[in-house]
């Protein structure tokens, strides 16, 4: 079965960018000038998956209205004569269909994809966390879908990370894949764990926000309680998964950017804008000339 639905959760509050936060979602902010929420939609539509559910809450009206199309916008930059700027607001109301759903209580990650069981039904979906957002030449849920599709399992992507770092992550235990085609790249997941402490972790390899999930996780998340923070965590109910089915684990080729954090955002900012054909040169001029 192909992969036609993307979950993408962005219900949350975004308390680490207050107050830029205060008054607009955190899945607004830009990385030069497009929203994180956009990168996500972009790959979801690279990696041909026609469908996007958003799992959103109070306060996070601008999504929508980002996606939707705005007749006004457009006829005043006609007016103006930016013919090629007007092409591209249309194009963004025309990525993909948008479904839009309420998750009425902050009950965590876990909590929100169960949000989506009536919707998603009996098939294999994506989910996207926009704060990673992953620089690559194949789309990373492209690359996970190749995986999907030879095992017909769920796929987390995962990342090395130091030691010290991964009380922030979900992390797995797994043993490699022999597989030449493969290339040290995948994983069979034994267990999973949210943000342990860096000595009780079962490894350095984390888990970044890209999922593709068998529909199965829908009862196991039904059942699991309340983890890590308090919160529903998607990484317990694929733990009771995988009691019951194989999970795997990818390492991704690609770059990610923690863009969820101030100085992961930063990152992302610099290291984007000096890709970028329009700006890269002049910025690249910049940025060596600054005294540091
Ligand atoms: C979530 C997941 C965690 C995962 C992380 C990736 O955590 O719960 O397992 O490793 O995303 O970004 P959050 O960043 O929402 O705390």
């Amino acid at each position: 079965m192909t992969v036609r639905k993307a979950v993408l959760p962005v219900a949350g509050l975004g308390t680490r960018f207050l107050p830029a936060t205060k008054a607009q979602p955190k899945e607004m902010l830009p990385i030069v000038d497009k929203p994180l929420v956009q990168y996500a939609v972009e790959e979801v539509r690279a990696s041909e998956i026609p469908l996007v559910i958003f799992v959103t809450g109070r306060g996070k009206n601008a999504i929508e209205n980002h996606f939707d199309v705005s007749f006004e916008l457009e006829n005043e930059l006609a007016g103006r004569g930016k013919q090629e700027l007007r092409e591209q607001m249309r194009s963004i109301s025309s990525l993909l269909e948008i479904i839009y759903l309420r998750q009425k209580q902050p009950l965590g990650l876990g909590h929100a994809i169960l949000t989506t069981r009536e919707l998603v039904a009996d098939e294999p979906f994506a989910v996207l966390l926009s704060d990673d957002v992953i620089d690559s030449r194949v789309p990373c849920l492209k690359q996970m879908m190749q995986v999907y599709e030879e095992f017909g399992a769920s796929v987390v992507a995962l990342q090395r990370v130091p030691r010290q770092h991964v009380s922030s992550y979900g992390v797995i235990r797994g043993s490699a894949v022999r597989n030449k085609h493969w290339n040290g790249r995948l994983f069979s997941i034994e267990d999973l764990v949210e943000k342990p402490k860096p000595r009780e972790a079962p490894s350095d390899l984390v888990i970044i926000g890209r999922y593709i999930l068998t529909p199965a996780i829908f009862r196991e998340l039904a059942e699991t309680r309340r983890g890590a923070g308090g919160e529903i965590q998607l990484t317990d109910g694929l733990r009771r998964l995988r009691a019951r089915e194989p999970i795997y684990g990818y390492l991704f080729e690609g770059k990610r950017y923690d863009a969820g954090d101030k100085l992961g955002f930063l990152k992302a900012t610099v290291e984007l804008a000096l890709k970028r054909p329009d700006m890269g040169r002049d910025f690249r001029r910049y940025l060596k000339s600054l005294d540091l």
